[in-house]
């Protein structure tokens, strides 16, 4: 094959790479997903495939999670996971809530705002399952998050629904020690948790999908490729 030749293939591979990006591109929208679910559901598994999915087909996205994702929550994260004093579940939503008002205001309202898709590992759900568990009544955590969030709600939400009794295995001592203070709570509490998430489910229905988490890590990736084409 002639120089010429081969530079005209590359030239034509190039620019269909070009068309299809800038294809996607067009279809672009802001969209706001979270991933929910108890410890040991599969979500980081979950999380990762979905963000490679998304990478494969050249969508401008971001990740990030809660607690955390910026300076100011990942503070609020460390103090939240590891703390070794006593801390009242009023307390702890308190805290989270803190961060979250700084993760929406620095980093998910300005992705959006950009027309990026961000994808959030846990969002305030996740206050409804645990603070919830703990004892703060959803009433409080429903006024407060309205505050907190200003408007900011997912378009999208997945639920890994497993019961709690089939991850106990997963929720194990791990080099001597609980990665952390949630993980080494006991069957009642998780199975408040997942109460919790079926109301939250029950109560934002409309953008709150549930997935059937006890399949094989391909059928629930499956599902969940399905519902987020479906709707973006
Ligand atoms: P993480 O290590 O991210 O756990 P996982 O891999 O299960 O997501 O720890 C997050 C923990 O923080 C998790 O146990 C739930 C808890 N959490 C709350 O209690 N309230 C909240 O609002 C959020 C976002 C998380």
């Amino acid at each position: 094959m002639t120089i010429v030749a081969v530079a005209m293939i590359v030239n034509v591979i190039t620019m269909n790479k070009r068309v299809k990006r800038e294809n996607q591109m067009k279809k672009q929208k802001p969209f706001f997903v979270t991933f929910e679910g108890d410890d040991g559901c599969g979500k980081s598994t979950q999380l990762k495939l979905f963000l490679e999915y998304l990478q494969n087909k050249g969508y401008d996205f971001i990740s990030t999670r809660e607690p955390g994702g910026t300076i100011v929550a990942e503070e609020v994260r460390r103090i939240m996971l590891h703390l070794k004093e006593d801390i009242s579940a009023e307390e702890e939503f308190l805290l989270v809530s803190a961060g979250r008002a700084n993760h929406v205001r620095t980093k998910i309202k300005p992705a959006l705002n950009e027309g990026k898709i961000v994808v959030s590992d846990r969002f305030y759900d996740s206050s409804f399952a645990y603070q919830g568990a703990g004892g703060v009544s959803f009433d409080k955590i429903k006024r407060i998050t309205e505050d907190v969030i200003q408007g900011c709600e997912p378009d999208l939400t997945f639920w890994l629904c497993i019961k709690p009794e089939r991850t106990v295995e997963r929720r194990v001592v791990r080099n001597g020690e609980y990665q952390d203070r949630f993980e080494e709570k006991n069957l009642d509490y998780h199975n408040a948790v997942f109460e919790n998430y079926e109301k939250v489910a029950k109560m934002y229905s409309k953008r709150v999908c549930v997935i059937n988490a006890d399949q094989t890590i391909e059928n629930v990736f499956k599902d969940v490729v399905s519902a987020f084409e479906k709707l973006y």
